[in-house]
């Protein structure tokens, strides 16, 4: 029980830490897409490498893994029995593609290869707010479960 209760704590803290990156991340692209100047483009380029290797690539690793570990300690009933860690499950699946077409986007900036105008780094900021909401409201409601 005791255990259970800091492996979820720092399932939490690694979650926060993971969608300050999916936020901010497609925030960078913004301004990177509208900049035009060499120097800054140089300063993106190492922020976005920066933070996706630095903060997101840990971060993702240790948010699955240790929610992982939940499953295994606690989940078999939830697993046999309710849907709401299946749903949860399927959103985590899409965010964690999510993250990598980030890393993909941030490869093709590297390489001064990028295709899109601010605008569409403007709306694909805005998925993961949705699968936040999404997450949080079937982690802790947890609808369904009997
Ligand atoms: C493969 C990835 C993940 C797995 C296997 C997983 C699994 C779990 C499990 C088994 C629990 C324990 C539930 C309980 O004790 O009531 C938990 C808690 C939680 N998870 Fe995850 N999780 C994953 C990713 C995420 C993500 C990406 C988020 C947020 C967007 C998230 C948010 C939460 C929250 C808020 C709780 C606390 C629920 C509560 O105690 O009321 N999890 N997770």
């Amino acid at each position: 029980m005791y255990s259970y209760l800091w492996i979820k704590a720092f399932h939490l803290v690694f979650v926060v830490t993971w969608f300050a990156g999916l936020f901010y991340l497609p925030r960078l692209f913004v301004y990177h897409a509208m900049c035009d100047d060499t120097i800054s483009e140089e300063r993106f380029r190492i922020m976005e490498r920066k933070l996706y290797y630095g903060i997101m690539m840990p971060s993702i690793v240790l948010t699955v893994g240790l929610g992982l570990w939940l499953v295994a300690l606690r989940g078999h009933a939830w697993l046999a029995q309710t849907t709401w860690l299946h749903a949860k499950l399927a959103i985590v699946a899409a965010l964690v593609a999510y993250h990598f077409y980030l890393g993909h986007l941030r490869k093709a900036f590297a390489a001064d290869r990028n295709r899109h105008g601010h605008v569409f780094y403007r709306w694909l900021n805005e998925a993961p707010v949705l699968a936040l909401v999404a997450v949080i409201v079937l982690a802790v409601v947890k609808p369904w479960s009997v």
